[in-house]
Order: structure tokens, then sequence, then C-alpha cells
């Protein structure tokens, strides 16, 4: 039996030597480790062998088997390269193609918006600024005239962070560090990230404001109706109605809430304005001196207008859309549309 083991190896080495093609090696599968292969006939003559016998020579025959498989899957993958490698050889390449594209990603949708809010406010003279989105109670309350116990600090679902520290719940308190540190007058936005505690199809704890601030000698509540109407028309369309309303904020006075004519029924009344034909966009209103105070302006000289608006309000009125949620979602189905 050892004979023919050995007889077997050297068919085996030659015939593989001289194979070529894949359907040689095929065959000299088939011959050596196939159902009825010279192998599977080594393993029927031990049937008859002694125990003893069985142990030596079934070991031999393994290690046969082994040796002729590993030679076979070597032998394998050295063809298949060199038909790759060959196809590849005679195949042109057509060099007009057109090339592949990469896909490029676009700005969020918020972020498109609040640029092109930016870009009109630049236009109008007023300049960018930003502040912490960490704040103390001082800046976010208090020096905006919400004092500890004001029911207007009930408005606003608080992160507090700890101690003094808390995520601004808008971005107003930017207003007090410009004001802290320059002189008037002054023309400026501020964009940013703002949070509240506060989950639903219209609200996520984290959303974005712009903050808008002019200081100057006799600036008027028609400068803010003026300034608010060109923006609203800029954003939402020449033909667009604005109102305001009489409002309350702490840090302002006379405040106003400003409503736009709905954009969906265009002031018939639908379920987004629901019926009223209007929809409220911002809040505004003209700087109470008690602000002035906390920042050592003169309110007797200067006056001022201040308004704060959400972006994810204005971008699901401009684009129709009614979850805010969708925003946050990276569902690239909702980001390619825009
Ligand atoms: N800070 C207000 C809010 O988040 C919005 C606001 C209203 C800002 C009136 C203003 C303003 O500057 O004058 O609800």
């Amino acid at each position: 039996m050892l004979k023919i083991i050995e007889k077997h190896r050297q068919d085996f080495d030659s015939r593989i030597r001289s194979t070529s093609t894949p359907e040689h090696l095929k065959q000299l599968r088939i011959d050596f480790l196939g159902k009825k292969g010279c192998v599977q006939a080594l393993m029927k003559d031990l049937r008859q062998a002694t125990p003893e016998e069985k142990r030596q020579l079934g070991k031999l025959i393994n290690d046969f088997k082994q040796y002729v498989e590993n030679l076979l899957s070597e032998k394998e993958e050295g063809l298949g390269k060199s038909s790759k490698d060959q196809s590849s050889k005679g195949e042109s390449f057509d060099t007009t193609l057109p090339g592949k594209k990469e896909t490029t990603g676009t700005l969020h949708p918020i972020t498109q918006v609040m640029e092109e809010i930016k870009t009109i406010f630049l236009g109008l003279g007023f300049q960018v600024e930003e502040g912490p989105e960490i704040e103390t109670d001082y800046y976010n309350f208090e020096a905006l005239n919400i004092p500890k116990d004001h029911p207007a600090r009930d408005m606003q679902d608080t992160f507090y962070v700890d101690g003094d520290a808390v995520l601004r719940t808008h971005t107003s308190p930017v207003q007090i560090h410009v004001m802290e540190n320059r002189e008037p007058p002054l023309r400026i936005i501020a964009p940013g990230k703002v949070y509240r505690c506060d989950s639903d199809v219209s609200h996520t704890p984290m959303f974005h404001q712009i903050e808008g601030l002019m200081v100057d000698e006799n600036v008027s509540f028609s400068h803010l109706k003026g300034i608010m109407s060109i923006f609203l028309q800029e954003v939402f369309g020449k033909e667009t109605k604005v109102r305001f309303r009489p409002s309350f904020f702490p840090f302002t006075c006379p405040s106003a809430e400003v409503d736009i004519q709905c954009v969906i029924c265009r002031g018939k009344g639908c379920r987004v304005c629901s019926q009223t034909g209007w929809v409220e966009i911002l809040g505004a209103g003209m700087v109470d001196p008690a602000v002035f105070k906390c920042v050592d302006y003169d309110s007797e000289k200067w006056t001022g207008f201040a308004f704060g608006l959400g972006i994810e309000r204005i971008s699901m009125l401009k684009y129709g859309i009614n979850d805010i949620r969708l925003f946050f979602e990276n569902d690239l189905r909702f980001l390619k549309q825009f």
C-alpha cells in the first residue's frame, strides 16, 4: 500500500506540473479527490487492513489527501490570476466613456436658510456676531430683565448645566455680550444653536435662532417695521404681507410678535395657519431701558430695536415641512431635496 500511495503521488506531481487550464485542473481534482478517485479507492482498500495498519496507513492516506488538496488550490489560484491578467491584456479601454461621478454632499437646509438670512442682513449693514452656548444665569436671564422669580422663565424650559450655568435658551444673551464690549451705534445679528427641554413635531431640544440688534440715536419702531418687512419679503417673496401684533418680552418695550400671511394658503385659511390666514414668524421690540442700564448705555441718548427668530420655523414654512424632527434624522431621501 505504501508503494501504491507513493506511485499516486508521483503521478499527481507530474500531472499537476503539466496542467495549464482550469478544465484540466478540474479533471485532476475529480481523478484524485472525487467519489471514484484514487484517494477514495485507497480508503476502501484500507478496510481489509489490521487495526494497527489502519492507524498507520490511514494517516499516510490523509497526509496524501491534504497534499493533493493544497497543491490543487495553489494551482487554482495561480491559474485564476493569470487568466485575469490575460483578459485585461486583450481588453481595450474606451477613453471616451464618461468617468464615475463622485457624489458630493450639499449644505444642510438649516445651514442654507441661515446663510440666506445672514446675506440679507449683511446687505442691510448688519455684522455677524457669536456668543457662547453655555451661558450664566446672568446673561441668559438677569441682564435681559428676567429676574429669578419672573414668570417669563417658565416660557422657556431650561437645561441647567451646573450651579449658575445653563445651556442658552435663546440667542438674546449675545445682545448683552456685544453691548458690554462695544459702544453704539451698532447693527448686529447673532446666529447660533439654542437649547430647550422640549420635543414634539414642532420642537426639538436643540434648534437654531438668529438674534438681531440695532442701537443708534433716534432708532424708532418704524425702523424695526421697515427692516423686518424688507427681510421677510426677501425670504418669502415680495408680495408677502407682514403684520405686527402687540406682545410681551421682558427685554423689549413695546414688544411685538410679527406674522406673515400664510405662505401655504396665501391668507385664505388652512391647517398650517389654523384657519387664521397668518403665521407667527418672530418676536421683536424696542430695547427696554432696563437692558441698556445693565450694559451702561445711556437710554436718554440711545434707542434700539431687537428681534429673534427660529431658523427651523422659517425653513419649515419656506419649504412646507410639517415635522421639525426631519431636519435632524439625517435621512438622505429628505436632505437630497435641498
Ligand atoms: N428671545 C426670544 C425667544 O427666544 C425671541 C425674541 C423676542 C428676541 C423679542 C428678541 C426680541 O430680541 O426682541 O423667544
